[in-house]
């Protein structure tokens, strides 16, 4: 009986912003996430007697161009295992759009962890990382729980995550606030692209992200939340600035990003506990402990208009079920 791999998402406090191989997708620095515990994946692969793989997404089947991205992954796995078989991929998405997260890094460390289990290839957690990075980068930290950070590596064997702590008795709580009014946006890849060809700030960030990493893993051993949070703002709002500094610049914020920055900083003003993060989109992920997290909660969503907000935790790494 095939077991169903799930995966959790993870947010990135130190961000991964650049490639310096498109098809293996090596970055151009390490980065470091927090796994967290409410959005994740279910996904069970099968081996079919067919040439071509079938794959369904929440229970509807995928054409060949929704599922165009997963087919090219399969290829890949393919390649790299030196597999002949195809599979049957059924995968139940447990990250509402609406929750202001990207689905493929669970996606991907779901799928990886379900071709491990159905073809029973007995990968490391290591390995595992590996396979999940090449469908997208930030799969491979979902692979663990907790802290994690992605050695950039500079080959498909040395690019892989490993846990810094995987159960930290840390008070980090995680509120994803949402705007309703999502401007269509610039992808990942080609916002990186951009960014690392031609933002003058580019050689500055590998540099930056060197020594916040660092930083970072030693605020997390001395649960200094604080430190944590004070790095993992000025890292994101550091990334920001290469799309703004890009030729031609672009910006993920919408009005109510900004807005979002400036009210995390009047309540700390105020002694509450809460920095932002924000990922390539317009939403903003404030980082708050227990005793901050509701009064940040109730003060976002009363002054700014049109915003949904999901808490979330510290999560786990892949579980098999
Ligand atoms: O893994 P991708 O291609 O979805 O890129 C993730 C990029 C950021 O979310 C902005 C940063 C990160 O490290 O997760």
């Amino acid at each position: 009986m095939t077991r169903i791999t799930r995966a959790y998402t993870n947010i990135a406090l130190i961000k991964y912003w650049g490639k310096k191989d498109q098809q293996l997708k090596l970055p151009q620095t390490n980065s470091l996430s927090l796994t967290l515990d409410k959005f994740y994946t279910d996904t069970t692969a099968k081996v079919i007697d067919s040439d071509k793989d079938i794959i369904s997404l929440n229970d509807t089947i995928l054409d060949d161009k929704a599922s165009g991205r997963t087919r090219k992954y399969l290829d890949t796995v393919r390649n790299m295992y030196g597999l002949a078989q195809h599979f049957q991929i059924e995968s139940v998405n447990h990250v509402p759009i609406s929750a202001g997260f990207a689905s493929s890094a669970s996606g991907f460390a779901a799928l990886a962890g379900s071709i491990n289990e159905c073809l029973d290839l007995g990968l490391t957690r290591k390995e595992l990382s590996i396979l999940a990075r090449n469908g997208s980068g930030s799969a491979s930290r979902s692979i663990f729980g907790g802290f994690v950070e992605w050695h950039a590596g500079h080959s498909n064997e040395t690019s892989f995550s490993e846990p810094i702590d995987e159960d930290p008795d840390i008070d980090l709580v995680l509120l994803s606030v949402v705007i309703s009014e999502q401007k269509k946006s610039i992808s990942s890849t080609i916002g990186m692209e951009l960014s690392v060809k031609t933002s003058p700030f580019y050689p500055n960030w590998s540099t930056l992200v060197a020594s916040e990493i660092q930083e970072i893993k030693q605020a997390i051993a001395q649960k200094d939340i604080t430190k944590i949070g004070e790095i993992a703002e000025h890292n994101a709002l550091s990334m920001h600035a290469l799309t703004l500094s890009a030729q031609p610049p672009f910006t993920y914020f919408a009005p109510e990003t900004v807005e979002i920055i400036q009210a995390v900083k009047h309540l700390r003003q105020q002694g509450v506990f809460a920095y932002v993060t924000i990922d390539a989109g317009p939403n903003v992920k404030i980082i708050c402990n227990n005793n901050s997290v509701n009064h940040v909660n109730d003060y976002i969503t009363q002054h700014i208009k049109n915003v949904s907000t999901f808490e979330a935790h510290i999560g786990k790494g892949i579980q098999y079920i």
